[in-house]
Parts: structure tokens; C-alpha cells; sequence
């Protein structure tokens, strides 16, 4: 017997998923009955042909939309030169094409990249460099965290129990906390930031000899969509600065425009030492970037490659994905539509009473739900449930920290789309209030 989430399928869904229940690694924890047909732009359509607006955008990968055009014709376009070319073992032109565009959109310190395929891999390529350059062995994340699951990044990856279970021992890597200003003791978001950065000023103090860089998101993704105050990462910056340590800044979710600037850290006005990318740099296809000064990534040939890394497809996604992020101005749209959910969800919070916060930069929206705006006590099975009924409505969401809802969609998304999107979303709050 298969057990369905939310919504229950349709035919040929339910025989899917019983074929993938057979022989698929029950590790994944699927959100949704959901079997993928195609997608186009915003839309979603399962292989019972119904149809779903995304607000998901693959967990912020599908940045340009769905089947985006542009991207689909260069892939197209070098599969008829070639899919793969072992470009850490040879030379080629295309990935040399793809750092050139891309480095024109990041911070010029960042001058020189190494290619990948996937966000894990891009934040272990940082913290090897941050390793190598440095020689010395310890890291700081915090806490909630999330890197990615293979064991270097999982080491510092601390956001789910179960992602850590039984996976011990990790690298070295202590744990300091992130600022969570809604679940705060503090009235005043300064004092917030000024309470860790003491707990993470001793601790860099404690590990000075032996620390290689600090960990950090942005916003904390996986972790519940977590703005943290400005005072903060400027805070983090200036102890990297005093004690010399590498800030390693995992733009894996927040970067490519989710934010409205290209990268996330750009809205607190710092620079970090190396930058991790994924997800959406690729446009759907398979792309990590790790970047960094090159005087950083000074290590020697054979410190550090893979097979896959420079793929001719990947590169040719990144670079349509690159240009047609440009052209159609996706910053610019990620904020002002992001702007403009951020205020009806700000009503709605005003509204109703297991809304609790709504917080984000851009089209990097979190909403947390409580059972009774008081006491915060976390809404985990009214989070389910607005996340079912929203999916019964052909809305897709999904979840984060321990009962937010992250609304990330498509950086195409206009006015109409929001809308029609938010409307479901409160029809889901109000029928989940109702229950
Ligand atoms: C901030 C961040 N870093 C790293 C990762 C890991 O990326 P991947 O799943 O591609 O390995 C993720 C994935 O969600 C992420 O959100």
C-alpha cells in the first residue's frame, strides 16, 4: 500500500508512484503525491493533466520558468557539438564563455570559479579551498544551517536531526547561533545581533589557530527563511576581517537574483571570500559554482576537480540562463512582485491568528504559522495542512524550518500570478482556521 500525501492522485499517478515505491531510495521525503508531466512558465501539469501554479520553482531552481525557451534551444544547440567534453582534463571554450558572463554579474573581487554540478559540491569545493588556503582545519556554521547532505557539507549542515543521524563522525565544525529575530529573546534586533556576535566572536577567539572560515547564509534557507538583522552580517564581516578568517557565503538557494540583487549578501552590503552557487544558476540544468579572489584559490592542479565539472550542456544553460536573466530584468521583478506579496501577506498576518511572521528579501518569501500568535508555539500540523489544501486547489508550496511555508517561485512571476497564488494560499489559511 502506498501512502499519499495531500491531495489524492490521479490514475497513472498512483501507478507511478507504486512502481517508485518499489525500487526508489526511500531516503526522499516527497512533499506531494505529485507526478511531474511538464511544465511551461509558472505552471506545473501532473501525468493526470491537471494543473498546478508553481510557487515552488523546484526549491528555487527554476528561476527563469518552467521549459524557459532560451535555455532550451542552447541545450539543444550543443547537443548537436557535444554533451560532454572533460573540461577538468582538456580545454574548451563554452564553461571559459560561462565564468566570463557570470563574472560580470558578481562583486569584481570574485575573479576566478570552479565548476561543479550541484550545491553540495559547490560548498565542499569551499570549504576544501578554505582548508587549502588556509591550512588549518576547523569551520564555523550556525545554527539552523543547511549546506547539503554529502559529508563535508553535512558536517555543518544543522538544521533537521535526521539529516545528521547516524552519520557521525563529521569534520571538525562548531555550531553558533543564527539570528532568528521572531523567536527572539530580545525586543530590539540589535541586541539580537549583538548576543551572537559575542557567542560567535568567542568562539572564532577560542579556534583562532586552527579556524579555516565561517559558514553562512544569507538568509537561512532550509533553516525557515530567516532574515537575519543587517547589524549582523556586518557584525560577521568585521570579526572575519579581525581575525583574518575566510567568510564563506552559500548562495546555493538566496543567489542569481532570488533576492533582487545577484547575490543575497549584496543587501547587507558585504563581501564575502568565496561564494557558493547552484540551483538556479543552471536554469534547470545540473550547475555548482564555487568563486573566490584569485589569490584565494591558489592551491595547486590536482588539489581539487571531478568528471563532470564544465559540462558542455550545464554551460550552455548557464550562459541562456545568464543572458535571459538579464534581458528581462528578473532583479527588478523579484522585487517589486516580491515587494507587492510581501504587503497582502502582511495583511493576511494582520488578519488571521496562526499567521505568526512574514519575512523575506525579494521573491524569497517565509511564513511562519503558529497555533496562537501569544505564546508562537509552532502550527506544524497547520502548516500541513495549509500546504494540503493549497495543493488540493492547484497551488504548489513547500515547506521550511519547523513551520513556515517558503514561497519562492519563478522570478517570471507577475502581478496576476501572485495574485491568483495568494488567493488560494488565504483560501487554504481560512479553510485550515475552519478545520
Ligand atoms: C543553502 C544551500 N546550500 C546547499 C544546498 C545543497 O544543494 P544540493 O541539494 O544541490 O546538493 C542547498 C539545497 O537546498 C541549499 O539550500
Amino acid at each position: 500500500m502506498v501512502k499519499y500525501i495531500c491531495r489524492k492522485p490521479g490514475k497513472k499517478s498512483v501507478r507511478i508512484i507504486l512502481r517508485d515505491s518499489k525500487i526508489i531510495s526511500s531516503s526522499y521525503s516527497r512533499e506531494y503525491s505529485f507526478v511531474f508531466k511538464r511544465g511551461k512558465g509558472m505552471h506545473l501539469w501532473d501525468v493526470d493533466n491537471r494543473k498546478y501554479l508553481d510557487f515552488a520553482a523546484s526549491v528555487a531552481v527554476n528561476s527563469v520558468g518552467h521549459c524557459n525557451n532560451d535555455v532550451i534551444n542552447a541545450v539543444k544547440k550543443q547537443l548537436n557539438y557535444g554533451l560532454h567534453c572533460a573540461f577538468p582534463d582538456f580545454y574548451a571554450e563554452l564553461p571559459v564563455l560561462f565564468v566570463e558572463n557570470l563574472l560580470k554579474f558578481v562583486p569584481k573581487h570574485l575573479n576566478n570559479a570552479f565548476l561543479s554540478n550541484s550545491g553540495t559540491e559547490s560548498v565542499e569545493c569551499a570549504l576544501k579551498l578554505a582548508k587549502w588556503h588556509t591550512n588549518k582545519k576547523w569551520l564555523i556554521a550556525f545554527n539552523p544551517c543547511f549546506h547539503g547532505r554529502s559529508m563535508g557539507s553535512l558536517s555543518m549542515t544543522n538544521s533537521k536531526p535526521v539529516q545528521r543521524e547516524r552519520f557521525a563522525p563529521f569534520l571538525p565544525v562548531r555550531h553558533v547561533p543564527y539570528p532568528y529575530p521572531y523567536r527572539s529573546k530580545f525586543h530590539d534586533e540589535d541586541d539580537l545581533s549583538n548576543y551572537c556576535l559575542k557567542v560567535l566572536e568567542k568562539n572564532v577567539k577560542d579556534l583562532r589557530k586552527d579556524l579555516a572560515g565561517i559558514f553562512f547564509e544569507p538568509i537561512s534557507g532550509e533553516g525557515g527563511y530567516i532574515v537575519p538583522p543587517k547589524s549582523f552580517v556586518k557584525g560577521l564581516k568585521e570579526i572575519c576581517d579581525k581575525y583574518n578568517v575566510l567568510l564563506c557565503d552559500d548562495e546555493v538557494q538566496s543567489g542569481c537574483y532570488r533576492t533582487g540583487k545577484f547575490l543575497a549578501i549584496e543587501n547587507f552590503n558585504v563581501k564575502a571570500d568565496i561564494v557558493c552557487l547552484s540551483k538556479a544558476i543552471g536554469g534547470g540544468v545540473p550547475l555548482g559554482v564555487t568563486l573566490a579572489n584569485k589569490k584565494t584559490m591558489n592551491w595547486v592542479p590536482g588539489s581539487q576537480s571531478n568528471t563532470f565539472g564544465g559540462n558542455l550542456l550545464a554551460c550552455a544553460g548557464g550562459i541562456a540562463t545568464l543572458n535571459y536573466i538579464k534581458k528581462h530584468r528578473l532583479g527588478e521583478n523579484a522585487v517589486k512582485i516580491g515587494n507587492y506579496m510581501l504587503k497582502r501577506l502582511n495583511e493576511m498576518k494582520e488578519k488571521y491568528e496562526i499567521i505568526g511572521d512574514v519575512r523575506g528579501i525579494g521573491l524569497m518569501i517565509g511564513v511562519e504559522i503558529v497555533k496562537n500568535k501569544h505564546t508562537k508555539e509552532y502550527g506544524i500540523k497547520e502548516r500541513n495542512n495549509i500546504l494540503c489544501r493549497a495543493n488540493e486547489k492547484g497551488l504548489i508550496l513547500i515547506p521550511a524550518g519547523k513551520s513556515v511555508i517558503r514561497i519562492c517561485p519563478p522570478l517570471i512571476i507577475n502581478k496576476r500570478q501572485a495574485d491568483n497564488g495568494l488567493d488560494i494560499f488565504e483560501d487554504a489559511v481560512k479553510d485550515t482556521i475552519k478545520k
